[in-house]
Parts: structure tokens; C-alpha cells; sequence
């Protein structure tokens, strides 16, 4: 076995921390990035009072499955104040276009210049800390950003290790307003994160201790988190099941239900959670029993008898939290599956799986879902 280990960012976990950016952040222009509800609920507004008198600029701008004309807007006002630093508040969408922005800040060119082009990264980047307000991507440690290129229709990585954020601020007050529904999807995007790095090909001893853990508090928190809104224990558990997803993710990156997941969100619109989740189940009946005995060993320490019973168990959540396991639900016909089938098989991410799948495996896999 042969595997590396990188992980520079400084993780800073607990309620109210968002009182600390004065002390965290360098002086200097901040440029913000953020989502529409952090303005609404006044987070923004109380984060430019904590770094006075500091010059804060507020973009507020990121759509989900952020686009690469977002994230060039976004750089292009960080270099216009010459940002130091620069803070993601938000999902996994808004921290992916604070890490772009943070990037481009000392980088010539476009987004596009880089993801599309292999232009090669010659400065480094601002300041960044990444503040999660959903507990689900594991953005905030890991070593990439994901954003859609419309051109291609599809959703594009640009990973590198100069996206490791300098700090992980994780406030679990700031997932109270998340609504169940994005609470469950993203939740389970942070199970897909731990159980696919898990079982991949490029695991590592170290990805796969924060895996275990990950997965336990997905199945021991969810719930709770997604009847309980404002449940501390819940949402600290949540959170940091996310950051150990991310973790363990962020070194090994993920398979198949992730590599398929592209193309149910770019052409039917399906948020990244549900997208990633909707094929776990069936993936993992498929992949335990090639990592028969590293499976058996999460499932018992997580308190299943089984793969299937782990399987069954995270239908019964889907259920329980109103996440349709039929595609058919999503507006997926029979000849739609062709096209998701090439564009799963051929993902990068997807030959990471321990077991390689043909695009007739992806399809019959869809099928059995439609
Ligand atoms: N960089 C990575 O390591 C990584 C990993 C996984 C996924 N991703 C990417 O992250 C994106 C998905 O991120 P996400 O699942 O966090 O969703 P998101 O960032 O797209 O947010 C989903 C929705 O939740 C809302 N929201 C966020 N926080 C809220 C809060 N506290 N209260 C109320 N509403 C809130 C947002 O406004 C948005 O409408 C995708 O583009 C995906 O590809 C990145
Ligand atoms: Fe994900």
C-alpha cells in the first residue's frame, strides 16, 4: 500500500465562533462570498461589523452547482478591492466559489483558464476561511472546488492542494435555519463522502479511521437534526460528520454514486445530496462483497449486521425524510438513461470504485431505480 497524507487546514469547531474572525483574519481587504440567507438572517452584516474596520465587500451572488461565470465574477471584484482575504460562508456551492475567488485574487485569467486549459497555478492564494452553513460537503478541508461548465453541460473539479482553506470555522448554530429537507440531503452527501472513500480503490488506513466515525454520526444524528432544527448536540454531530467526510474524501476523493450524480444534477437538476445518494444503496450491495471484510468491520462498529442491513437502513431514511428513490420522480425517463449511464461511466471519480463499472452496469443500475 502506498499512500500520502495532507492536511494543513487549521479546524476551529463550536457554537459562536464566528465571534473570533477578527482574531483569525489578517489585516487587510475582506472579500465575503456568500448565499442570500446568510444576508437575510444578518450573519453578513455582523461579520463586517467583527472585522472593522476592516474594507469588507459582500458577494452574495452563488447559485447551487455554482457555475464558472460565477466564480470569475466573484474574482474579479476580490482582485477590484485587492483582497488579503477571503471568507466562504455558505454551502458547499458558496465555499467552492470563495476558493476560486481566493485563488484568481493572485492568478491571472479566468476559471476557465485553469480548469479547462491545465494553465498551471504560478501565485499562491489569499487568506481563506471557509465557514460551512451546511453539514454535508466537507468543502471547508478538502483539497477541491466543483463547479458547472454550461458549455460542456457538465460539472467540472479543479483540484489542488493550494485549496486546503488556512481555517475550518465550523459554527453549528449557522446550520440552524437549514430546512429539513436540505438538512437530510446534504447529511447524506456527507455519508456518500465517508462511505465512498471508504471503499475506494485509493484508501488509506487514515481516510478510512475518519470514515468510520463519519458514518456513525450520519446514522446516530440525521434524525434528530432533521426533526429538531435547533438541537446543539445534533448539529455539532452533523457538522462534524461532515468535516470527517470531507477529510477522509478529500484524500482519496469518491466513486461512483458521486461520479453519477454529475450528470442527474447538471440535466435534471437534482441538488448534489440526493443526486450522490440516490444510487448508495444499490451501490453498496454491488461493492461490499469486494471489500467483504473492511465493510463488515464499518457496519458492525457503526451497529448494522450487515452491508444490506446498511443498505436498507439508509432507504428507510430517504423515506423517512422525503427524498424519492425513484428517478422517475425527478422527471428521468427510459431514454434518458443512455446518456446518464455514459456520462456515470466515464466520471473519473467512478474508476475509483473497488469494482470497475461498464456503462451497461451504471445503466442497469439506473433502471432498477427508474
Ligand atoms: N469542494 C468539495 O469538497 C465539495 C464536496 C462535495 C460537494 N461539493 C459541491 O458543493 C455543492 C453543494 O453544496 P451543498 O450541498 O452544501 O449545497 P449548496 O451550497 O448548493 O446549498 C443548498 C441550498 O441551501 C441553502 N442554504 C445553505 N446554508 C443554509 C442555511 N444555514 N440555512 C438555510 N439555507 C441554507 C443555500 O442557499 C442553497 O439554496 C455542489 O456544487 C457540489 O458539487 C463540493
Ligand atoms: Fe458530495
Amino acid at each position: 500500500m502506498q499512500f500520502e497524507y495532507c492536511m494543513p487546514t487549521r479546524v476551529i469547531c463550536g457554537a459562536d465562533n464566528i465571534k473570533k474572525l477578527d482574531e483569525l483574519m489578517p489585516n487587510g481587504p475582506v472579500f465575503i462570498v456568500s448565499d442570500r440567507i446568510m444576508v437575510r438572517i444578518g450573519v453578513t452584516e455582523q461579520m463586517k461589523e467583527i472585522l472593522a474596520p476592516r474594507r469588507v465587500e459582500i458577494f452574495a451572488e452563488v447559485e447551487p452547482n455554482p457555475s464558472f461565470e460565477t466564480a470569475d465574477k466573484a474574482a474579479a471584484i476580490a482582485r477590484e478591492i485587492g483582497a488579503i482575504g477571503v471568507i466562504g460562508i455558505g454551502g458547499g456551492s458558496t465555499m467552492d466559489v470563495a476558493k476560486a475567488a481566493a485563488m484568481l485574487v493572485n492568478n491571472e485569467g479566468s476559471i476557465e483558464d485553469y480548469i479547462n486549459g491545465g494553465k498551471a497555478l504560478a501565485n499562491d492564494r489569499a487568506f481563506l476561511i471557509c465557514i460551512p452553513t451546511t453539514a454535508g460537503t466537507g468543502s471547508e478541508v478538502s483539497n477541491v472546488g466543483v463547479f458547472t461548465d454550461h458549455k460542456a453541460n457538465t460539472k467540472k473539479p479543479w483540484v489542488s492542494f493550494k485549496f486546503l482553506p488556512d481555517i475550518a470555522l465550523l459554527d453549528p448554530v449557522m446550520t440552524y435555519s437549514l430546512p429539513p429537507r436540505i438538512t437530510s440531503a446534504t447529511g447524506l452527501d456527507a455519508l456518500c463522502h465517508a462511505v465512498e472513500s471508504y471503499w475506494c480503490l485509493a484508501r488509506n488506513p487514515i481516510a478510512q479511521s475518519y470514515s468510520i466515525m463519519a458514518v456513525k454520526l450520519v446514522m446516530e444524528n440525521l434524525m434528530t437534526a432533521f426533526n429538531e432544527p435547533k438541537n446543539e448536540e445534533a448539529r455539532t454531530n452533523m457538522s462534524t460528520a461532515s468535516l470527517l467526510g470531507g477529510l477522509a474524501m478529500g484524500q482519496t476523493r469518491t466513486t461512483a454514486c458521486h461520479g453519477i450524480s454529475f450528470g442527474l444534477t447538471t440535466n435534471f437538476g437534482i441538488d448534489h445530496g440526493t443526486a450522490c445518494v440516490l444510487t448508495l444503496p444499490s451501490m453498496i450491495r454491488r461493492f461490499s462483497p469486494a471489500v467483504e471484510e473492511e465493510m463488515n468491520a464499518l457496519v458492525k462498529t457503526v451497529g448494522f449486521e450487515s452491508p444490506e442491513a446498511f443498505a436498507c437502513r439508509v432507504e428507510e431514511i430517504m423515506d423517512e425524510t422525503g427524498i424519492s428513490r425513484r428517478l422517475s420522480d425527478y422527471g428521468i425517463k427510459d431514454s434518458d438513461l443512455d446518456m446518464l449511464a455514459e456520462l456515470g461511466a466515464s466520471a473519473l471519480v467512478t474508476k475509483n470504485s473497488p469494482v470497475q463499472l461498464s456503462k451497461r452496469d451504471v445503466y442497469d443500475t439506473l433502471l432498477a431505480i427508474l
